[in-house]
């Protein structure tokens, strides 16, 4: 097989950001077949990939039933879709490619690694910091014993002040209900990291953290509902919506408030959609920080911690071993490795291979791998699989449940309590 065919389902920013893979290796791999529910969204993506008017539709259940229509599915939905329209491809039997999380449920994540299995299809999760040059220089330094046996891991994430509020105070991941706990939405990728390079079960859990700033009682005295109804802290406020969306910068986040990005489509979204609501008055739920420790069966321990608060967004690494530690930082792509033996530092710099939407370089190096994955008919491994997945995911489970319910959780206990109401 040459090139193979895939079939999106979810247009936006994630959906988009996969198909141009296709855009850019043709011969690898062509989009043949669309379902996106925005108009607007739908004919520039048909437009953009070629794609026959009859394979293009607007809602997921409509493509989901009929018959397969190409190799593979890229399931790009929202996090509360992914188990129905997983559920509905693997029954058809295509390889399937579903953004993460797999599902703000541990039973449904459970129910589809097993479905996947029965089907003997390939299903990978967008687990994509894996495939970044950055993670992978890590797990090879640590697989060559650079720092010696490694006894602890401090994981952290800095959300930034700015995109959390554009994604889960104001925008689709504000609310659990709606999507998912911040621990799953924004971490399910540390929780698979951790996993991944530690190399063993984690037995225990323990998690502590708050949504304590962006609250109602926080609010600027007189901030009204929308920052454009007059807001006496429109100078002072850092988060006064018209400075982040009606600039000259039109790319994301800007670019997901309207399909209309002229300023007058701009304001328009500001007046009307939730971007332009007050960060202290909008209906969001998830934490904006917390921290999770992690026992290991091979005693390494590990905390992460992810806060909104820092002016940058980035994840940094401290992991110390018997022979020595590597501090790193994936904002600047540098691993620095110190020996205690020869008292030497070695500084690895990286080079930058892209912005916040692909990921550091994982979501072109991640859909390559898949399409080699499709082309082996499922017969070669890939960097992650399903199982690994729906593993990584229990771990942000296991610290949800922790944090709400002030409890340690036995890690063992909790795998078997999911895995009762698999299908
Ligand atoms: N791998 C990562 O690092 C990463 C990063 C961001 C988001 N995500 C995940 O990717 C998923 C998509 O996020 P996004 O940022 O692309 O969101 P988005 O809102 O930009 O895209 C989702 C698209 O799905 C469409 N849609 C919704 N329901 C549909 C249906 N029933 N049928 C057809 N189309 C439908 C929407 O119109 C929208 O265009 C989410 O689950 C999110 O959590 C993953």
């Amino acid at each position: 097989m040459k090139q193979i065919s895939v079939a999106v389902v979810g247009a936006g920013v994630r959906g988009q950001a996969y198909a141009d893979y296709a855009l850019d290796h043709p011969e690898e791999v062509k989009v043949v077949a669309v379902a996106e529910c925005n108009t607007e969204r739908r004919r520039q993506f048909q437009q953009s990939h070629g794609i026959e008017d009859a394979n293009v539709y607007s809602d997921a259940d409509s493509l989901l039933a009929q018959e397969r229509m190409a190799d593979a599915v890229l399931i790009c939905t929202q996090d509360r879709d992914h188990y129905e329209h997983t559920m509905q491809a693997l029954e058809r039997r295509y390889h399937v490619l579903l953004e993460k999380p797999m599902s703000p449920s541990p039973e449904e994540c459970v129910a589809m690694g097993e479905r996947a299995k029965r089907a003997g299809v390939v299903f990978s999760i967008c687990h994509v910091l894996r495939y970044t040059p950055f993670f992978s220089k890590l797990k090879e330094l640590l697989a060559a014993g650079k720092i010696g046996r490694l006894m602890t891991v401090q994981h952290n994430e800095y959300v930034g002040y700015l995109h959390q509020a554009h994604s889960f105070v104001r925008g689709n991941w504000r609310s659990t209900a709606e999507s998912s706990p911040m621990i799953l939405a924004k971490a399910c990728h540390d929780m698979d990291i951790l996993q991944w390079l530690i190399e063993a079960e984690c037995r225990y859990v323990s998690s502590f953290g708050f949504l304590s700033h962006f609250r109602a009682e926080n609010a600027p005295p007189g901030a009204p509902d929308r920052c454009l109804d007059g807001c006496p802290a429109a100078d002072s406020c850092e988060y006064y919506a018209p400075n982040q969306y009606l600039t000259e910068h039109v790319g994301w986040p800007t670019s997901v408030i309207s399909t209309d990005l002229t300023y007058e489509g701009r304001y328009k979204a500001l007046q009307e959609g939730p971007y332009g609501r007050c960060v202290y008055r909008c209906d969001n739920d998830v934490v904006d920080h917390q921290v999770v420790s992690f026992e290991f069966a091979n005693e390494v321990t590990a905390t992460f911690t992810m806060t909104a608060f820092s002016r940058d967004g980035g994840r940094f690494m401290h992991l110390t071993g018997t022979e020595g530690e590597i501090r790193a930082a994936m904002d600047k792509n540098e691993l620095l490795v110190k020996r205690f033996d020869t008292g030497l530092e070695e500084l690895i710099t990286l080079r930058n291979p892209g912005g916040h939407v692909g990921h550091g370089g994982g979501d072109m190096r991640l859909m390559r791998d898949f399409i080699r994955l499709v082309k082996s008919g499922g017969g070669e491994k890939g960097l992650t699989s399903a199982e690994v997945s729906v593993q990584s995911h229990l771990l942000a489970f296991a610290a949800e449940a922790s944090r709400k319910e002030k409890k340690m959780i036995d890690m063992n206990l909790f795998t078997a309590d999911k895995q009762k109401f698999s299908r």
